[in-house]
């Protein structure tokens, strides 16, 4: 027999309705990069916390089938000051989440200007535009790449910056800009430095071309599209000699920026470094990923790649303790199963 609901449904039934309504009619996100890996998985996120979301996206990395359909659509470039004004002046955001930048170390070594020029310009032309259009929150996807020679492991915010590459100088220009954009126009920002971000959610997934990146490069050798994986050095001062980092997941991630975005309310800037406080070493993330999907895995001693530090590992205490983030893929194997089941659904992809 069906069951009447009681009164308490019809409350809960409500408050269904009506919280997302109320958090929309609170705050409108721009999210650039929000077809790209980890910026999708954030704007999945924002939808699920309530916020209004419009994404902006060259599709250069990106692809539109990893936008959530609730989210507005514009494919436009950040180097298009024009189009970045217009999208600004249609939608009005109130906050803006900048995921869309080059973002490979190695590249940044052999291309500098790629970073230290059109990273640098496009974040420009969407600050311009954040100014123009009385935008008053900031949240920018930055990196452990801002800490080349740590003193101490793992690396806390307190560590001196010394960008490791281009990439990292153009994101150290970027949180500069923030510092004095708040000082001077108070305008609020969280800089969120992300150590290596990986794995995926049941329907959002890690698709770049070319793939670069080590854990979906050593899926690509467990489904057979790929005969190997180099190890990029293994003469680092390291237990096994491959370098080690602090693989975090993208829905972790996704989390920490909602947390911040709310905590802008009574802060007028952040930084924060999000990281699992554990390193793994290239010959380790190899060996789980061996384990996570039964499948051998060759692999070959390359030499060293430009611009890779040895360590990185984080220490994110301060955002735990301040906004309460708890990150739910707290170890390796299970970040790489994520990752190994939806590569293994999608073995091409997004296909576009
Ligand atoms: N590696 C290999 N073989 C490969 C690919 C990578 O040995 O085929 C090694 C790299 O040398 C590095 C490690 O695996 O030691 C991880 O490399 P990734 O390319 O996966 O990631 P990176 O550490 O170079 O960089 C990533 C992001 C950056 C970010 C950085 C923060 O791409 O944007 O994490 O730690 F700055």
């Amino acid at each position: 027999m069906r069951e009447v609901p009681g009164i308490e449904d019809f409350f809960g039934f409500a408050a269904r309705l009506i919280r997302p309504t109320v958090f929309r009619s609170m705050m409108k996100v721009l999210v650039t990069g929000g077809a790209g890996y980890i910026g999708s998985v954030a704007v999945d996120a924002l939808i699920d916390a309530g916020f209004d979301v419009v994404v902006f996206d060259n599709l250069y990395m990106g692809h539109r089938e990893a936008v959530n359909p609730e989210a507005a659509f514009i494919e436009g470039d950040l180097a298009d000051k024009a189009a970045v004004d217009a999208a600004f002046a249609e939608h009005k955001p109130q906050a803006v989440m900048h995921f869309a930048s080059y973002s490979l170390v190695g590249e940044s070594v052999e291309n500098p200007l790629k970073y230290l020029g059109d990273n640098v310009t496009n974040g420009l032309n969407l600050l311009s535009a954040v100014l123009d259009h009385g935008v008053e929150r900031f949240i920018l996807s930055s990196t452990a790449n801002l800490f080349d020679q740590p003193e101490t492991i793992p690396i806390s915010e307190n560590e001196t910056l010394i960008p490791g590459s281009p990439y990292g100088e153009s994101k150290a220009i970027i949180e500069r800009y923030l510092f004095w954009l708040q000082k001077t126009k108070g305008l609020r920002y969280a800089a969120l430095r992300y150590f290596n971000a990986a794995g995926c959610t049941e329907v959002k997934g890690e698709d770049h071309t070319p793939e670069t990146h080590l854990i979906p490069l050593v899926i690509q050798v467990a489904l057979g599209q790929r005969e190997k994986i180099m190890i990029f050095g293994d003469d680092y001062d390291t237990p096994d000699g491959t370098c080690v980092r602090d693989y975090i997941h993208v829905a972790d991630l996704a989390q920490a920026h909602i947390l911040a975005l709310k905590a802008l309310d009574t802060n007028e800037s952040l930084h924060y470094n999000l990281g699992n406080g554990a390193g793994f070493s290239v010959k380790e993330v190899i060996e789980t990923v061996r384990e996570v999907s039964g499948h051998p895995i060759p692999a070959e001693i390359t030499p060293r790649r430009a611009g890779d530090p040895a360590i990185l590992v984080g220490d994110s205490t301060k955002i735990r303790k301040e906004l309460g983030w708890d990150p739910q893929f707290g170890d390796l194997k299970p970040i790489v199963e994520s990752a190994w089941k939806w590569h293994s659904a999608h073995p091409e992809g997004y296909g576009s």
